[in-house]
């Protein structure tokens, strides 16, 4: 996990433990679908859209002639879907299955290879030829039971605090970046464009007009059930997969050999990340797990070198994480040995 916050990787490790005295995570990966979109200028949108219809077939096929290797490796057109987006305006959704890689090089590939085809049949103009970030064709849902005797905090208080977010927007928000806290972390240590599985997972959370919980949480008995579902469009192959020494290491180290595997993964250590985010809030608060790792950050700031662990339980134990009660500490520490 790359992220500049430690606390999020004990936290996401911790509760991660306590899912697998549950059995572990269940997830499902959804076959690996992006969207290519062109959006068209036409004179009449409705006319447009029949007749893009009408060759279906023959723009599947289109799809599959300007990205040859994908087909070669199974993947290639699934589907085509004709939005009408104003009077003047249409959009073509090219789905298109990309096997292994995130998919963006291919969707732009493809939008702007049948473009040209687009604008002949519909008599209009290419506008736009980009994917589409809301990758809605391409979720991961991930399911976890968590055992009460797992639990230092009731499992009915943590469901409460999922509940706050399906009822409150604003809680929504932080919620789901408690999940992206993780869900980021791992995209960035292997190379992901983390603004895309961002952008991809709001957007998402928000498709019924208001932002809505990724993940929620509910009682069962005294156990703990937490569910989750998000777009996670990534890639093992393209972009710097194979090369970036560091990202190769991670992929290695999570054993990901597909983009479903590391898909899966990220997933998880979002779900992983918010079922410790809510312990957490539930509980005793947010801030002393957190303030005991800032105090490390701390402790070495102020030069406790081989000391990092001791200055940082000594300024935890006071309570006091200034940097200049650190250094005092520091001078102390090293004028005794
Ligand atoms: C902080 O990085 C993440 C949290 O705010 C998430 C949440 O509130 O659920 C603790």
């Amino acid at each position: 996990m790359a992220i500049e916050e430690p606390s999020v990787v004990a936290a996401a490790s911790n509760a991660a433990r306590l899912v697998r005295e549950g059995g572990g995570f269940a997830v499902e990966v959804d076959p690996p679908e992006m969207i290519a979109q062109v959006h068209l200028v036409v004179s009449d949108a409705e006319a447009a859209a029949w007749a893009v219809d009408a060759e279906r077939e023959a723009l599947l096929e289109a799809v599959d002639a300007a990205v040859p290797r994908l087909v070669m490796r199974g993947g290639g057109a699934r589907g085509l879907d004709v939005r009408v987006l104003a009077p003047d305006v249409l959009c073509v959704h090219l789905i298109i299955d990309c096997r292994d890689a995130m998919g963006a090089n291919l969707c732009n590939t493809v939008a702007e290879a049948v473009a040209p085809a687009l604008e002949r049949l519909t008599g209009g103009r290419a506008a736009l030829r980009i994917l589409s970030n809301l990758a809605d064709t391409r979720l991961v849902r991930v399911r976890a039971r968590v055992p009460a005797a797992a639990l230092d905090v009731p499992a009915a208080d943590i469901a409460f605090a999922s509940r706050l977010a399906t009822l409150d927007p604003y809680r929504a928000v932080t919620h789901n970046k408690g999940i992206m806290n993780g869900a980021d972390a791992v995209a960035v240590a292997t190379g992901q464009d983390w603004r895309g599985l961002e952008a991809g997972a709001h957007a998402f959370a928000a498709r019924s007009g208001k932002s809505a919980p990724l993940a929620t949480w509910r009682a069962e008995g005294a156990d703990l059930i937490g569910e989750l579902e998000m777009p996670v469009a990534v890639g093992t192959v393209g972009g710097a997969s194979r090369v970036h020494p560091g990202v190769r290491l991670a992929l290695r180290i999570l054993a990901a050999r597909s983009a479903a595997d590391l898909a899966a993964a990220i997933a998880c250590a979002g779900l992983a990340s918010n079922l410790a985010a809510l312990k957490a809030l539930a509980g005793e608060g947010i801030q002393r797990g957190h303030m005991a790792l800032h105090a490390r950050a701390v402790a070495a700031d102020a030069g406790a070198g081989e000391h990092v662990a001791e200055i940082a339980a000594l300024l935890a134990a006071e309570k006091d994480y200034r940097p200049q009660r650190a250094r005092e500490l520091v001078r102390e520490l090293t004028a005794r040995k």
